[in-house]
C-alpha cells in the first residue's frame, strides 16, 4: 500500500487538509488499470514533488453511450501496488457519489478543438475530461499535475483549461511510454486479442515513418502519405483518423514542430498515439 488511501471525500478532505494548503503536491489522475505510462507519471511527480497525491477513478462522465464504461477495467489492488512502488504517498479512490455528490449544472466547453479528431466521434468525451480535472485540480490543490503525451488532444486541452481559468497549477507532459514493438501502452491494450495485439503497433510504425519522412524533408501531403501506407499494410487496422496539425493541434501545421495523430480500430478496441514531427517543408 501506498502511505494512506482513502475512498470517502469525507476522508480525502481530511487527508488533505493535513498536508497543509501550501504542501508542494504533485497529482497523477488516474481511471485505475495502472500500467508503465502511469508509472512514468507516478516517477516523474514523485522526483519533483514533496507528496504525491493519485486518484483512481472511472470517471463515467467521459464515457459515450455505447463506450466500455461497464467492462473498463478496475484492479485495483494491483493498481494500490503500483502506486506505493512509485512512491506515491495519497491515494484517493473516490466513488461516483464521492466526485459528483449533486448533479453538475456548470459544464465546461471544451471549444471547437473538443469536437475534432477524439472529439468527432465523442462528443461529450472532452466536456467530461475537462469537468473531472477541474474538480480534482480543486480538491487537491497540486502545485504541478502531470499527463501522459499519449493522449495528446486531452493534454492540449487541460493546458487550454488551465490556462483560459487562471489555474495555479503547473501542467506536466511527459512523454509515451511503449511496448517494445512500439505500441503505446493502455489501459485498454488488454482488451486486445493475439492477433489483433500482433497487428496493433502498425499504428506506431506508421507514425514513425511519417515523422522520418518529415525529417528527410517531406511535405505535409508527404508526411501523411507515408503513414497512410504502412497503415494500409495491415487488414486488421480500421482507421478513424490520421491527421497532421500543428503542436497546439491547430489545424495548418508550418514548418517546425507539428504532431501527427492516429486513431484506429483493432477488432473491437480503438487505439489512439501520436508522435511529434519537426517540418521542414
Ligand atoms: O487520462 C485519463 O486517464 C483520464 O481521462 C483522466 C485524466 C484521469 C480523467 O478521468
Amino acid at each position: 500500500m501506498p502511505d494512506r488511501v482513502v475512498g470517502s471525500r469525507a476522508q480525502f478532505l481530511a487527508a488533505r487538509a493535513e498536508l497543509g494548503a501550501d504542501a508542494d503536491v504533485g497529482a497523477v489522475l488516474t481511471m485505475g488499470a495502472l500500467h508503465e505510462g502511469h508509472d512514468a507519471l507516478m516517477r516523474a511527480a514523485r522526483k519533483a514533488s514533496d507528496v504525491v497525491v493519485a486518484t483512481v477513478f472511472v470517471n463515467p462522465a467521459q464515457f459515450g453511450p455505447s463506450e466500455d464504461l461497464a467492462r473498463y477495467p478496475r484492479p485495483l489492488a494491483e493498481d494500490l501496488r503500483r502506486c506505493r512502488t512509485a512512491g506515491v504517498d495519497l491515494v484517493w479512490t473516490p466513488t461516483v457519489a464521492d466526485v459528483y455528490p449533486s448533479s453538475p449544472q456548470i459544464g465546461i466547453d471544451p471549444g471547437p478543438l473538443g469536437a475534432e479528431l477524439e472529439g468527432a466521434s465523442r462528443p461529450a468525451h472532452f466536456a467530461g475530461v475537462l469537468l473531472i480535472v477541474a474538480k480534482f485540480l480543486s480538491l487537491l490543490a497540486p502545485r504541478r499535475v502531470y499527463f501522459g503525451e499519449k493522449d495528446y488532444q486531452q493534454l492540449t486541452l487541460v493546458r487550454a483549461m488551465v490556462n483560459d481559468l487562471d489555474l495555479p497549477v503547473d501542467v506536466v507532459a511527459v512523454p509515451t511510454v511503449r511496448e517494445a514493438d512500439g505500441l503505446a501502452r493502455s489501459s485498454r491494450n488488454v482488451y486486445l486479442d493475439p492477433a489483433e495485439r500482433a497487428a496493433a503497433p502498425v499504428l506506431a510504425a506508421a507514425l514513425q515513418a511519417g515523422q522520418q519522412a518529415a525529417v528527410a524533408g517531406a511535405t505535409r501531403k508527404q508526411v501523411v502519405a507515408t503513414a497512410n501506407a504502412v497503415l494500409a499494410t495491415s487488414a486488421h487496422v480500421d482507421v478513424d483518423y490520421l491527421e497532421l496539425r500543428g503542436a497546439d493541434l491547430g489545424r495548418e501545421p508550418g514548418p517546425g514542430p507539428a504532431r501527427l495523430l492516429v486513431a484506429a480500430r483493432v477488432g473491437r478496441t480503438r487505439l489512439i498515439d501520436n508522435v511529434a514531427v519537426e517540418l521542414t517543408a
